[in-house]
């Protein structure tokens, strides 16, 4: 690292691991749920473990973005973050209103809306919070000597991620107009500005470990960009088929949400182009595999398989099936998951001055975690087909369909664990790094 402020990205990295081990245990009790292991059901009901996974799942993401925004803006900008301490504050606050919500969720407080589940009061605060974290970011910039496009597209990302926070917040008595708003945060949140964080967090990957030209890796950006607002804002429009709003989503979102996957297969051909191009001499491998592995996840969890469900006569059939959770898996792991554990391998090293990234068990945690997320994806998709021909082919009733996919929830408890060894592999290598050091500036 080349700025002391950088350490705060260790402690963003820390908790957002935290978070991630906690996620996973909650996946096991679902898994465990659907073969009908339900000894923990009065204290975690299915619903509590569904929202408590995929709300860990954002807060550990958010986590990583914050600490992957810590680390890059100072080097980017060539300034230290303008305040230290308000950053500890920040991290402190953001894990207080984590831990607040997840707690309650246990208890039934909480608003029922998949994804929004953090009730409003808790709601403020968080918008608090991010507001500090957006001012640190954008003071920092501001005072920086450079104005990189790697760190404005990086911190545009962040900060239309916060804007569209707040339709989510709107309080609605209407089904239809909640759920119209509801998508503007979830879609507009992972097919669009959350893009733009991957691709500056990419992008500063890439200029780094390829050592690629900084102009060259910068304009695919802009590439990236354009092809990510064409298709991913009127997009939107998939998830408008049947909820109530006009006919015309059906043509709008079918025709734009079918070319949303160009931005992701944009991603996957830039990295691999950037790899191809560049001298193949940074010795950081376990960082290099998690930046390709992104770029090409991504595309086929998001890109292909959410092509897969997004045209009305396919999401007809398939809405709210387990070939959504199918989608949602890979594409979640891919996109953002990837390219967080991708930053986390790049900068510890930088960040305390141990260089462990020859060993094999980095190696192994990318492969395990991979192919075990591979094979989720495959058995949520299996028994998603089954359920949608059962269930909305057939006419077999929900619960029915539920008891004749249990088996698939074997294979996916299998791959499941697979998977978890893989993080468990990473997580012993984040835990020997150690702590940051002031030992460590000046290394790259
Ligand atoms: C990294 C990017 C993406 C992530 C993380 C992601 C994740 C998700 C998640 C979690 C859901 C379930 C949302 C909910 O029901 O509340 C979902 C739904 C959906 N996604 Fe994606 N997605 C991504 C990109 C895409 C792309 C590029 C497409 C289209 C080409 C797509 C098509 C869909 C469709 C059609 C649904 C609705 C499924 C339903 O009706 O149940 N997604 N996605
Ligand atoms: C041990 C690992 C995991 C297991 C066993 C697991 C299991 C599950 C189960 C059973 C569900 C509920 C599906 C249903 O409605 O029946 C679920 C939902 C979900 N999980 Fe996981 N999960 C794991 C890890 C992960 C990871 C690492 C991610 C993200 C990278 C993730 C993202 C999601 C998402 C986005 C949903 C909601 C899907 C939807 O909207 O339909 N999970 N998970
Ligand atoms: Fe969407």
């Amino acid at each position: 690292m080349r700025y002391k402020s950088q350490k705060v990205a260790y402690w963003f990295f820390a908790l957002s691991m935290l978070l991630l081990t906690l996620q996973i245990v909650y996946g096991f009790v679902m898994g465990f749920d659907r073969i009908g292991w339900q000894g923990l059901h009065d204290y975690i009901p299915f619903n509590t473990a569904r929202a408590v996974h995929t709300n860990l799942l954002v807060m550990w993401l958010l986590s990583g973005f914050m600490g992957a925004a810590y680390y890059i803006i100072p080097e980017e900008s060539e300034h230290e973050l303008v305040n230290v301490k308000l950053a500890y504050i920040q991290l402190i606050a953001f894990a207080l209103v984590g831990v607040a919500a997840i707690v309650g969720y246990h208890f039934n407080y909480w608003e029922g809306r998949k994804f929004l589940e953090i009730p409003r009061p808790l709601d403020w605060l968080v918008v608090v919070d991010v507001l500090t974290f957006l001012g640190l970011i954008l003071a920092t910039i501001y005072a920086g000597k450079k104005k990189t496009t790697t760190s404005l597209v990086l911190a545009m990302g962040l900060l239309f991620a916060a804007l569209l926070y707040l339709p989510g917040m709107i309080w609605f008595d209407n089904q239809t107009m909640d759920s119209f708003f509801r998508w503007w945060v979830v879609h507009l949140w992972v097919e669009g500005v959350w893009e733009l964080i991957m691709g500056g967090i990419l992008a500063f990957l890439l200029i780094k470990i390829t050592g690629v030209d900084r102009e060259v890796i910068e304009k695919w950006l802009y590439v990236i960009v354009g092809l990510t607002f064409i298709s991913g804002i009127l997009g939107t429009g998939h998830h408008y088929y049947y909820i109530g709003v006009g006919k015309i989503w059906l043509i709008v979102g079918g025709i734009f949400s079918a070319l949303e996957p160009l931005a992701f297969l944009g991603m996957a051909l830039f990295a691999v182009a950037m790899y191809r191009k560049g001298e193949k001499k940074h010795p950081n491998k376990i960082a290099l595999s998690w930046t390709l592995g992104t770029a090409i996840v991504s595309f086929v969890g998001a890109g292909l398989l959410g092509m897969a469900h997004t045209l009305p006569q396919v999401n007809m059939y398939t809405h709210g099936t387990l070939v959504t959770a199918m989608h949602g898996h890979l594409a979640f792991w891919g996109a953002y998951a990837m390219i967080v554990l991708a930053i986390i391998s790049y900068a510890m090293p930088n960040l305390t001055g141990r260089k462990l990234y020859d060993s094999n068990r980095g190696v192994l945690a990318f492969w395990l975690s991979n192919i075990g997320m591979l094979g989720m994806t495959v058995a949520f998709g299996v028994a998603g087909v089954a359920q949608v021909y059962l269930e909305r082919k057939v006419g077999l009733e929900f619960g029915v369909v539920q008891q004749e996919i249990e088996v698939h929830f074997v294979i996916l408890l299998i791959c499941a664990t697979m998977f978890a060894t893989g993080i468990c592999l990473y997580l012993y290598e984040f835990i020997k790094y150690g702590t940051p050091n002031d030992e460590a500036l000046q290394l790259n």
